[in-house]
């Protein structure tokens, strides 16, 4: 559907500012569809004078007349007449229309959208009498302050400059109306209102007391009136209750001057989304607490690991329990990222690096320098594809280390590659150019913990699939590649990632 500007543009000579106009009117004439009860259509002047259907509205208060979209529709003859007379006398014009499917005559208000001095516009109102909701005192009150702002926007008073509603915030005609007089005295609280002042202790009748007497929103009221704009403004009104507010100001001219009239006061009970947006706040800190402690525990555990490592003799005992060391830092290191983000999720790259860093500290020899990269970032990986990940590319970064580039090789370069090729599904390389698997290397005959830990935590907790060969370490990752020193390994995983 073609929008307000893209109609303007193609069908008429409105300049950027009679347009900006008219989106603000868009952002509020829910509100004015809703006091209405009735269907509004917005009608652009083309240059051979035929009027042009911009924009639609249906009110959330009553039955629309219109199933179909009307956008880009001429007005016929006995509309046009109507449209065009309002247009040209710049004075509200009522009048009868018939509208294919809808039996009895359809009611037609046009008004005119002045802006600075000119009409620019014509708004329409389109209702039947069948459609139409039997007046009681809501409906009354309701077709009154439509008819203030009626007046407004044929006076160029309405929208106010700069200030539209923010459909997602502000609160809409169901959710409760106050009609204030020019004094702030409530004239008029309907039902949903009525009820949201009960739940902040305002049980009396509130009409004919101002705002300051029953002590709800009347700051809000009193800037509005004050600055001739609406206001927006949130109360937590008592400890349970959170009011949400939009004061609009009803205006009229009066000579020179603008006065206020009085004015509508939207009002929404928002306590029940406040309260929930406090528990998600302290969920949110009580799981990045967890975290916390977890890597905390992990480092109690390792540095026990390390003081029981000091009274042993035997090195390969020694060397075992570095190993499980190094497994658990890992572990922590992913907690400990968890820890410091908000959500479940963890920007994967932020793992990787410390974990390169890890090995890279773990490397004694000087005299076979391992050069360590990362291409890609992996994007953000949930904790619970992100902690067994981490272990397994710590597996794979120490083999690549400890057989690629043994005693007595030159040393050479580490490659790791996150990136994924498609949307569910991360691919993960670790590379290296030594010495390379031996001849007779088959996956599924390792017996070393290295790699049974990389094909329990792949193929079970992370769903994925493993897959080493040879590296001719391709063109793509050439440059990053130093010293050859074989064919080098290459190790590829791909792993299922649920993203949303
Ligand atoms: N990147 C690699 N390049 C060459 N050979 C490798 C590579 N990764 C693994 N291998 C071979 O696979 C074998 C098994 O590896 P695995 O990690 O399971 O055990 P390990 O490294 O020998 O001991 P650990 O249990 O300490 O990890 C290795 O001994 C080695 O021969
Ligand atoms: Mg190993």
């Amino acid at each position: 559907m073609p929008t307000l500007v893209e109609i303007a543009h193609e069908h008429s000579d409105l300049n950027e500012e009679a347009l900006d106009h008219l989106n603000l009117l868009l952002s509020e004439w829910g509100m004015l569809a809703d006091f209405c009860f009735a269907d509004m259509l917005l009608y652009l002047r083309m240059p051979n004078s035929q009027f042009i259907v911009a924009a639609q509205v249906r009110a959330a208060t009553g039955q629309t007349l219109y199933d179909t979209d009307l956008v880009g529709v001429s007005a016929d003859a006995v509309e046009r007449a109507m449209i065009d007379q309002a247009f040209t006398t710049a004075k509200v014009v009522t009048g009868e229309i018939k509208v294919e499917t809808v039996s009895e005559p359809v009611n037609l208000m046009a008004i005119p959208v002045r802006f600075e001095d000119q009409v620019i516009a014509v708004l329409t109102r389109e209702w039947s009498q069948r459609s139409g909701r039997k007046p009681g005192q809501l409906e009354r009150m309701y077709l009154t302050i439509f008819d203030e702002f009626t007046k407004m926007i044929s006076n160029g008073l309405f929208p106010f400059a700069g200030r539209g509603a923010d459909a997602t915030v502000a609160p809409r005609v169901g959710d409760g109306v106050v009609v204030l007089d020019a004094e702030t005295r409530v004239r008029y609280a309907s039902p949903n209102a009525v009820s949201a002042m009960h739940r902040v202790g305002v049980s009396a009748n509130a009409v004919g007391q101002t705002l300051a007497e029953l002590g709800v929103a009347e700051t809000a009221a009193r800037h509005a009136f004050e600055r001739r704009e609406p206001v927006i403004e949130e109360f937590e009104q008592t400890a349970e209750v959170t009011l949400l507010t939009r004061t609009i100001p009803t205006l009229k001219r009066s000579g020179r001057q603008i006065v206020v009239t009085g004015g509508v006061v939207l009002l929404r009970d928002v306590s029940e989304l406040r309260r929930r947006d406090r528990l998600l706040l302290t969920k949110d800190a009580t799981i990045r607490e967890i975290h916390h402690r977890v890597k905390n525990n992990l480092q109690t555990i390792s540095s026990l690991l390390r003081l029981q490592a000091r009274r042993l003799k035997s090195p390969e005992a020694i060397s075992a329990i570095a190993e499980s060391v190094r497994r658990i830092r890992t572990i922590a290191l992913v907690h400990e990222t968890l820890s410091r983000e908000a959500g479940e999720d963890i920007a994967f790259i932020e793992i990787v690096r410390p974990l390169l860093r890890l090995v890279e500290e773990g490397l004694q020899s000087k005299d076979r320098p391992v050069k360590f990269d990362v291409v890609g970032d992996g994007g953000r990986l949930p904790a619970i594809v992100a902690t067994p990940l981490s272990v397994v590319i710590l597996e794979l970064l120490q083999n690549a280390v400890d057989h690629g580039f043994p005693e007595g090789s030159q040393g050479g370069s580490v490659l790791v590659t996150l990136g994924s090729s498609h949307d569910h599904v991360l691919t993960v390389q670790v590379i290296n150019n030594g010495r390379g698997l031996k001849p007779d290397f088959e996956m599924s005959k390792v017996t070393g913990l290295g790699l049974s830990i990389v094909r329990t935590l792949v193929t079970t907790e992370l769903a994925g699939t493993i897959q080493m060969r040879a590296g001719n370490v391709g063109d793509s990752t050439k440059d990053l590649i130093i010293a050859r020193d074989g064919d080098g390994t290459v190790v590829e995983l791909v792993i299922p990632v649920a993203r949303d």
